[in-house]
């Protein structure tokens, strides 16, 4: 694996794998490397040719100084965890070889952007548009693959590339969990032991519900939700929604839409974990 930080070297490589015929799979991360990065890297692979991977802890997408202070960063040991995947080229750019000006572009998501995440994280989404779509011009991916635990990510960067007209594939990867269900975020090193311990509740306490789900309504299950996670010590729900899987938009019902998701978010002291559990999905 090679490891490059100019934006420049990086565009003059992937045009030589372009000219030679290769499928250029990208897979953007903020470092911090765990399983859930090291899954989307064996998806990269089995979708395309070569391989690349970003590091970038993108400071517009972050709402509070102390957050993207705190965001742990570790090039080394990413670096390690990355040898002997199919990752060829790690691209770790400066914020200048990101963003040469600083990036004015306001995006409108309708109201996608504006609940759950978009609605306690002003400005956040469109910090993740400015880089994907940096990114994307950089790198000039034929996939690019996101996890699906960030559901409200993937629904902006999708309106993105369809606003911009990028003729990415957008590759959608399933939740990675730990043993304990817990699903694996870098944000996880930031627990201390008491809340690791309690964390597995989220995810529990989601999959339980559907069972819930089955003989009460959504405004049952919500509550139902918020308040086992409440109970738990340590644990405080900051929204949970069940929504539409593709407007993202709260439904009355289970009968509202064909594609039901729930979303949560959720406070373990000062570290802020999210998760989300499927309740429905026909395929027609
Ligand atoms: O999901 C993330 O790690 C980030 O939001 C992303 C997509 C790499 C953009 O900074």
């Amino acid at each position: 694996m090679e490891i490059i930080r100019a934006a420049s070297e990086l565009k003059t490589r992937i045009a030589a794998l372009k000219e030679a015929g290769k499928v250029i799979g990208f897979v953007p991360t903020m470092g911090a490397l765990h399983e859930g990065h090291l899954s989307l890297v064996k998806e990269a692979a089995g979708h395309s040719d070569v391989v690349v991977m970003s590091i970038f802890v993108n400071p517009n997408q972050f709402n509070n100084a102390s957050d993207l202070e705190r965001y742990p960063r570790d090039l080394q040991k990413d670096a390690a965890l990355l040898e002997g995947t199919a990752c060829e080229l790690l691209f770790v750019p400066s914020v200048k070889e990101v963003y040469p000006e600083p990036d004015q572009r306001v995006f409108d998501f309708g109201d996608l952007d504006k609940v759950m995440e978009g609605k306690f994280r002003p400005g956040h989404f469109n910090g993740v548009a400015q880089v994907v779509s940096r990114l994307f011009d950089l790198v000039a991916p034929h996939k690019a693959f996101f996890g699906e635990k960030d559901f409200q990510q993937l629904a902006v960067v999708r309106a993105m590339v369809r606003q911009l007209n990028y003729e990415v594939e957008i590759v959608p990867c399933p939740i990675v969990r730990e043993a304990d269900g817990l699903a694996m975020s870098s944000r996880n090193l930031l627990l201390s032991t008491l809340q690791r311990k309690n964390a597995p509740q989220i995810a529990l306490t989601l999959s339980e519900s559907c069972n819930f789900a089955a003989t009460h309504s959504v405004a049952e299950t919500k509550q139902q939700v918020v308040h086992a996670i409440n109970a738990v010590p340590e644990l405080e729900v900051e929204y949970f929604e069940i929504v539409d899987g593709n407007s993202l938009q709260a439904v009355g019902s289970w009968e509202e839409s064909s594609y039901v998701v729930g979303c949560i978010a959720v406070f373990a002291g000062e570290v802020r974990l999210i998760d989300n559990v499927i309740y429905k999905k026909s395929m027609s």
